[in-house]
């Protein structure tokens, strides 16, 4: 071979080399230091992109989606989840922005529940009840599980027997997949060694029009639930399964969240606005079924919520009170509404809701996706 041949030979060679190493930078997960927990832990911030410009960070503290980019009908990105931009901030914060949420998400009255004839008392922090649990403040052990399916971060945490209050050693794993279809996928799985209760949401607090832009009245809302399960004055569920019809609560048909948020209605005024659990048609069957849509006219940006629980929680942000959040934004009342997918709240005092129980031997495993488009 000629020396030209050779060196062009080198070049095209060395070229292949340059351009697998690149592909492979790309299609790995980015990680970056989050800080360092008061106990000194390291805690991490991953970072999932994929081919059309979405991008979720998720930090392995509480399993915390810190920032979900999403382009609007134009194609502005805008970040539309609440959150901060410090550890420190969720450390000390009481909102779960963006966190995973157990060992039970949600209210368990009077801090109480009797299992198999023992009854476990957990930490009241909130008035006289336990409302969702410690997982948020927890650090997480991480590992990239990225396929073809996107990328994808495992996020597991061993709730030793008798954290909280709660009876058995419990194995929780959660995956977060961000696919080319702009969804976020969250996976959650877990078992026990000993009978005990769970109940696992995401606390993401979404603004479509982009976080810190203002309120969510605007937004129109679409929820698959004839049924609400009202409450009682410590939002905790009476018991009854009640139809939405005719009510405030009636999102059958897709309506602005702002409509009827101040009417005249007593469980609105026990919530100060909706902070309740949707009975999802869907039931309990377990398959993954639409449950939420969500549409912001200005950004024309629309969430679709599916998953495999039979609950849903929709609050509108009502405890929000002048947080100061990500880039220095201000969070007041009503800046953001979630969507919590879930069992009903307190369903271990009540026999006829969805069962929490999970025994060992049993594999807990649910499913939701946020899917984002545009019109
Ligand atoms: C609850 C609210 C609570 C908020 C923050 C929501 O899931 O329904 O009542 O204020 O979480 O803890």
């Amino acid at each position: 071979m000629s020396l030209r041949g050779i060196v062009m030979l080198g070049f095209f060679m060395a070229t292949i080399v340059v351009s697998a190493l690149q592909a492979e930078a790309k299609s790995k997960m980015q990680k970056q230091s989050f800080g360092k927990t008061e106990d000194g832990q390291q805690v991490d911030l991953y970072i999932l992109t994929n081919h059309h410009g979405m991008e979720a960070a998720i930090t392995n503290y509480g399993g915390t989606v810190v920032t979900l980019k999403v382009p609007d009908r134009n194609g502005k990105i805008d970040d539309v989840v609440l959150g901060y931009d410090r550890l420190d901030d969720y450390a000390a914060g009481k909102a779960y922005f963006g966190a995973i949420v157990g060992r039970y998400a949600n209210r368990i009255a009077h801090a109480k529940f009797t299992l198999d004839g023992t009854t476990y008392t957990l930490p009241k922090n909130d008035g006289d009840n336990h409302l969702h649990g410690g997982f948020n403040k927890r650090v997480w052990t991480a590992k990239d599980v990225s396929s073809s399916n996107g990328k994808a971060l495992e996020l597991t945490y061993l709730s030793k027997d008798g954290e909280e209050g709660f009876p058995g050693n419990l194995s929780v794993k959660v995956v977060y997949t961000l696919s080319d279809q702009n969804e976020l996928k969250i996976d959650y799985s877990a078992t026990t060694d000993k009978d005990t209760v769970l109940n696992l949401t995401n606390h993401c607090y979404f603004n479509l029009a982009g976080q810190g832009s203002g309120d969510i009245l605007q937004h129109q809302l679409m929820i698959r639930a004839d049924r609400i399960t009202p409450v009682d004055a410590n939002l905790i569920p009476t018991g009854e399964l009640r139809s939405v019809k005719g009510t405030p609560f009636d999102f059958t048909t897709s309506t602005a969240i702002g409509a009827r948020i101040d009417q005249d209605d007593q469980q609105l005024k026990l919530g100060r606005g909706y902070d309740h659990n949707w009975v999802l048609n869907s039931g309990s069957a377990g398959s993954l079924s639409l449950a939420a849509q969500a549409y912001e006219p200005h950004s024309g940006r629309v969430l679709e919520v599916s998953t495999t629980q039979p609950g849903l929680q929709f609050y509108t942000g009502n405890f929000l009170d002048g947080i100061r959040g990500k880039q220095g934004k201000v969070y007041n009342r009503r800046y953001a509404f979630c969507l919590e997918t879930q069992h009903f709240p307190d369903s271990p005092n009540h026999p006829d809701f969805p069962s929490t129980v999970l025994k060992p031997g049993q594999h807990f495993q649910s499913t939701t996706v946020y899917k984002f488009s545009t019109r």
